[in-house]
C-alpha cells in the first residue's frame, strides 16, 4: 500500500499538531456548552477520534453519511443522504467534523440540512481544505491543513476504499488509477 504513493503531503506528526491545535481552539470555544460533534462517514473517523480527545468539553458524538463521490477522483455533483443523525438537533450547538472540503457541496447540504432542523449554531471542523475546488460558497470555521487542488489519499481519505489506514497523507503514484 505505501509503495503506490507518489509523495507525501503531511506527515503523522504533521496531522498530530493541527489536531492539537484544533482541540484547543474548540475547547476555548465552547466553554461551558455541550456541543453535537458530528462525524461525516468515514473519512472523518480517524480525524474526530484525535480531535475530540484534544478537547476539554462535554460532547455528544454522531454521525451521518452522505455520498457525492461514487468511488472516483471527481465529485458528481449531487449529494445522497446515506445514513441519518440519530440524535435531535433542535436548539444543540453541532460540529460537523470532515476529512476535506474540496467543492464545498458537502458542507453546504449538511449545513442546511441542520439548519432546516432547528439547530442553534452549525460549526465545520475540517482535517483539510482544497480551496482551489470550490464550486459553491462554504467555508470550514475550522481548518487543519490546507491542501492544493490534487486528490489526496491517508488519514480516512480513500482512493475506491483503499488507503484510509494509511497515517499520512499523500498522492498517489499515476499508474495506480489504471491498476486498481
Ligand atoms: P465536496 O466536493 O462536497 O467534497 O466539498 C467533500 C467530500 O469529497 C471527498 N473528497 C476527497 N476524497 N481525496 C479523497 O479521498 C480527495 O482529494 C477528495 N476531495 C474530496 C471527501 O469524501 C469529502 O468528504
Ligand atoms: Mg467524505
Amino acid at each position: 500500500m505505501n509503495n503506490d504513493i507518489l509523495k507525501t503531503l503531511y506527515s503523522k506528526e504533521d496531522i498530530q499538531d493541527a489536531c492539537r491545535r484544533l482541540g484547543q481552539q474548540i475547547t476555548s470555544d465552547y466553554k461551558g456548552k455541550k456541543p453535537i460533534v458530528i462525524g461525516v462517514l468515514k473519512g472523518a473517523i480517524f480525524f474526530m477520534t484525535d480531535v475530540v480527545r484534544e478537547m476539554d468539553v462535554y460532547i455528544d458524538i454522531d454521525f451521518i453519511d452522505v455520498s457525492s463521490y461514487h468511488g472516483g477522483t471527481a465529485s458528481s455533483g449531487s449529494i445522497e443522504l446515506v445514513k441519518d443523525v440519530e440524535l435531535d438537533v433542535k436548539g444543540r450547538d453541532v460540529i460537523f467534523m470532515e476529512d476535506i472540503i474540496d467543492t464545498g457541496r458537502t458542507l453546504k447540504y449538511l449545513e442546511d440540512l441542520l439548519a432546516e432542523r432547528g439547530a442553534k449554531s452549525i460549526k465545520v471542523c475540517t482535517l483539510m481544505d482544497k480551496p482551489e475546488g470550490r464550486v459553491v460558497d462554504a467555508k470550514a470555521d475550522y481548518v487543519g491543513l490546507e491542501v492544493p487542488n490534487e486528490f489526496v489519499v491517508g488519514y480516512g481519505l480513500d482512493y475506491k476504499g483503499m488507503y484510509r489506514n494509511l497515517p499520512y497523507v499523500g498522492v498517489l503514484k499515476p499508474e495506480v488509477y489504471s491498476d486498481k
